[in-house]
């Protein structure tokens, strides 16, 4: 069975030949020493940017950056995102000192069929957040189209996202659009066999997403800082690991109902343990599952890593959302990337969640390899747990 389309209006169904059309980018991107430090998100906006452009639309961009709580802050300007944005597509982009007020509309108005505006951070006024009707009006002043390519804001409420939509004609840009799709391939008859890989701190961040998706998959490999709770649940040490005391029952219902689904849920075999959580501090691995008092667990361990990369093979359709260990310092990364290319090389619909586990796809220059990486860390995890993302309702529900 095909998966449904997306069930809004897109970009195609606008016309938008010398129009100001108002584009929701998510151009939150990592920064360092004042430059675009990771510009995935930039280089994902590009075909609605370029189609845009080809099509001889005025293109004024709208993006937040960090969290800035309602005020100017001089490091979260957008700037640098301007700088690499127009290095990548090779057009000057201009920029507006501010979101909305008549200096930034002028520039809107004044703009040639082609060019692009970057307007200044969203959240530099606290209404932005609080899907303000009047900052919403403010902000479609300089427009007569709107599109809504943020997919990562997807589950924000917030005035670029929910309140505009309702008054101009709005449509999603492609990234919303395949961001859509893809998560959906995996929610809506998946090939089997199904697993679902995940990782990250804490098991109660990933509880909604287990218990949408337990009847859906044929089983589950588990990694990241949540494993300890797991064997903590079941009596077994974790010694310095991550743990959430308080999670400890929810990790043997989970277990339980994993048994009783027929669900094949897999704990690591054995870890990479470390004294401290740091490059210098020499990793060894566990002959079994558990952790010694002293030390912590930093990735899975080569007995893991064999038995994961097994079902891995087997696979039609993988989720992987979390990293199996500490990805991000070097020597505890082997067991987070020996997984991100098994999934590479199986062969199987691949969806990576945005966030940590889309992060580390590319640190491996594996993302060319998955069928879809997701920019959305948040918003990725809520759709795959089936909330209804108010970006995306807004575009759906009586948008303009
Ligand atoms: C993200 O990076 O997840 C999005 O840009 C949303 O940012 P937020 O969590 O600050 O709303």
């Amino acid at each position: 069975m095909p998966v449904k389309s997306a069930p809004f209006r897109t970009i195609r169904d606008l016309e938008l030949s010398n129009k100001r059309v108002l584009i929701r980018v998510d151009f939150n991107v990592p920064l360092k020493g004042g430059n675009v430090a990771d510009d995935t998100r930039i280089q994902a906006s590009l075909p609605t940017l370029r189609y845009a452009l080809e099509r001889q639309a005025k293109v004024i961009l709208m993006s937040h950056l960090g969290r800035p709580d309602g005020k100017v802050v001089e490091e979260l300007r957008m700037r640098p995102v301007g700088a690499a944005l127009s290095r990548i597509i090779g057009r000057p982009v201009s920029a507006a000192a501010d979101c909305v007020g008549p200096e930034a509309q002028g520039q809107a108005a004044r703009l040639k069929p082609g060019e692009i505006l970057l307007l200044e951070n969203l959240r530099f006024h606290p209404e932005e957040e609080k899907n303000d009707p009047a900052f919403a009006k403010a902000l479609a002043r300089s427009g007569d189209l709107y599109v809504n390519d943020a997919f990562g804001t997807a589950h924000r409420a917030h005035a670029s996202t929910a309140g505009i939509a309702h008054l101009l004609p709005a449509a999603a840009g492609f990234l919303l659009q395949r961001e859509i799709e893809a998560l959906n391939q995996v929610m809506e008859n998946p090939k089997r066999p199904y697993w679902l890989i995940l990782g990250g701190a804490k098991v109660s961040d990933k509880i909604k997403l287990i218990d949408h998706l337990i009847d859906k998959v044929d089983g589950i490999l588990i990694g990241g800082g949540m494993q300890y709770t797991f064997f903590l649940a079941q009596g077994i040490g974790v010694g310095n690991s991550p743990v959430e005391k308080d999670r400890l029952q929810l990790a043997l219902a989970i277990l339980k109902k994993a048994k009783e689904r027929g669900v094949d849920l897999k704990l690591p075999l054995d870890h990479l343990i470390a004294q401290k959580v740091e490059a210098a501090s020499p990793p060894r691995a566990t002959e079994r599952p558990g952790v010694p008092e002293g030390w912590e667990g930093v990735d899975i361990g080569p007995k893991t890593i064999r038995a994961y990369r097994e079902a891995i093979r087997g696979a039609k359709t993988i989720l992987w959302n979390g990293p199996l260990g500490v990805f991000e310092i070097d020597p505890f990364s082997g067991g987070t990337r020996a997984i991100a290319e098994a999934i590479a090389d199986s062969g199987a619909v691949s969806v990576v969640g945005g966030g940590d586990s889309a992060a580390a796809v590319v640190k491996f220059g594996l993302s060319g390899r998955m069928t879809h990486v997701s920019t959305g860390g948040g918003a990725s995890l809520e759709y795959l747990e089936g909330a209804t993302l108010p970006g995306i309702a807004a575009l759906t529900e009586g948008a303009k």
